[in-house]
């Protein structure tokens, strides 16, 4: 195993470059601002209010995570992005109508300065948008040119020394990858000859790692998941993760779900429908957009469960996800789950779950946990596919041999390991067996 590195460090500004300037976006941004200001807590996010447990437990040594990796500071952040709608971050917070008045009101100078910069936009991908502050380009390859561009401008106009860019537009047609997605050369002359298969978030993952940026993918589309942008990654030193922050329906299963198994208990069905009302949800009436969608929430429950491993208790397991475009509910989600389990001498019960959940709410403290960690990685030397923060993830990104690790409770303990192994302290591995020698 490669052994960390030093880790440079968190000197100057960090750069936030966030492709979308919507809800989850906005309510990223704003938060922080509010957070700096003294008028809120980052509530949900593990960097800024978690804590590490070093050595023994007898120890008694749990720091702030921050305070054990040197984390850049809120204060240092400095934000970007682009939309297809040209509203200023306080403009599209106000629409998404996540955050009160109370609180925009406080952050409204700042959200007012942060204006998108023109999309790399294609309908074909989002059939239920449409966007008019678009670029105009005589193909892909050009489009993602411009896209570096506005990458070089950014850092050079808001004089921050590094950059990290965070997916948070919509989500995208389902694509398949592909030969043209396997080498640079592919790539790079499938963009040029505008290929079908060549989407607009891939342009932006391309830009960012050609600019030694470190990508992170919010949304499930396939994006930078290639070999051609893997290999790119790895090449130029960028860490890339991704897919699908784990919010509200899916972070539920992900923490019900292993407790189930490690008790052993059976589960025949698991029904789950959501209504939600913003824009994430017209996107997501399109069925193209939906097929993405579905398919990253329906592999959580597959990998978790092992049914190859346990054929009694899940092999006839059927899991049906449904979402509804619902608009007088907002970005206020409701999450309905029916779980059909059973128990001893297959005995069935049932399970219901109604979250009603704040669909950006729970994804904001992960950008924000993303950012910074994304930005140790690179400063740590870490490059391709960060798999230990998949904990972030619906679909977490891995390498090729690999089945992705769903269990919310394997990936805290990655992410905490990855850490310690930075910073060379034990890793903890709850054996323990040393307190009663
Ligand atoms: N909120 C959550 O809990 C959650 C969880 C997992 C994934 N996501 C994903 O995060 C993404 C953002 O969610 P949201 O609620 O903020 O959606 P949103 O619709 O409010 O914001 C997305 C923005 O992206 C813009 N956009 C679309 N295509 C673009 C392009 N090519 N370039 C630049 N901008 C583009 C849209 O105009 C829109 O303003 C979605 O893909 C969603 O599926 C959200």
């Amino acid at each position: 195993m490669r052994k960390p590195g030093k880790i440079a460090p968190a000197k100057g500004k960090l750069g936030v470059l966030t492709p979308g300037v919507g809800a989850v976006s906005t309510t990223f941004m704003a938060g922080v601002e509010l957070v700096r200001k003294g008028a809120a807590l980052p509530i949900g996010s593990l960097t800024q209010m978690g804590t590490i447990r070093l050595g023994k437990r007898t120890e008694g040594r749990a720091p702030k995570i921050r305070d054990f990796v040197s984390l850049a500071g809120l204060n240092d952040l400095v934000f970007g992005g682009w939309d297809i709608f040209p509203d200023t971050a306080h403009e599209a917070a106000k629409k998404a109508g996540v955050l009160d008045a109370s609180h925009l009101s406080k952050v409204q100078p700042f959200l007012q300065g942060v204006k998108p910069m023109k999309a790399a936009f294609d309908q074909n991908y989002v059939k239920n948008l449409h966007g008019t502050h678009v670029k105009q380009a005589k193909n892909k390859f050009d489009l993602a040119e411009q896209l570096r561009d506005d990458i070089r401008e950014f850092k050079k106009k808001s004089k921050v020394d590094r950059t990290v860019m965070v997916w948070c537009a919509s989500t995208e047609i389902f694509l398949k990858p592909e030969k043209i997605h396997d080498t640079l050369a592919s790539f790079e002359r499938a963009m040029k000859e505008n290929h079908e298969s060549i989407a607009p978030s891939m342009l932006y993952a391309y830009a960012a790692i050609q600019e030694g940026v470190p990508f992170a993918n919010g949304a499930p589309n396939l994006t930078a998941e290639l070999p051609a942008l893997v290999e790119l990654a790895k090449e130029k030193n960028v860490p890339i993760c991704g897919k699908d922050f784990k919010t509200g329906q899916t972070l539920m299963k992900t923490i019900l779900s292993p407790g189930f198994k490690a008790r052993m208990i059976g589960v025949k069905g698991w029904f789950s429908t959501n209504i939600l009302g913003n824009r994430d949800g017209e996107v997501l009436d399109d069925p193209g957009s939906f097929k993405t969608k579905e398919e990253s929430k329906l592999g959580a429950l597959e990998y978790i469960f092992q049914p190859k491993l346990y054929p009694e208790l899940y092999g006839d397991l059927y899991h049906k996800v449904r979402i509804n475009y619902y608009p007088p509910r907002g970005d206020n989600k409701e999450g309905w789950d029916n779980i059909d389990i059973f128990g001893w001498l297959g005995y069935p019960m049932q399970i219901k779950v109604d979250f009603l959940c704040r669909d950006s709410i729970l994804a904001a403290p992960i950008v924000l946990d993303l950012v910074l960690f994304l930005d140790l990685a690179q400063r740590a030397g870490m490059r391709g596919i960060q798999e230990w923060l998949s904990f972030y993830f619906k679909s977490p990104m891995c390498a090729p041999e690999l089945y992705p690790e769903h269990d919310l409770f394997i990936q805290l303990m990655k992410l905490k390991n990855t850490l310690r192994w930075m910073m060379g302290e034990d890793l903890i591995t709850h054996l323990g067996a040393e307190y009663y020698d």
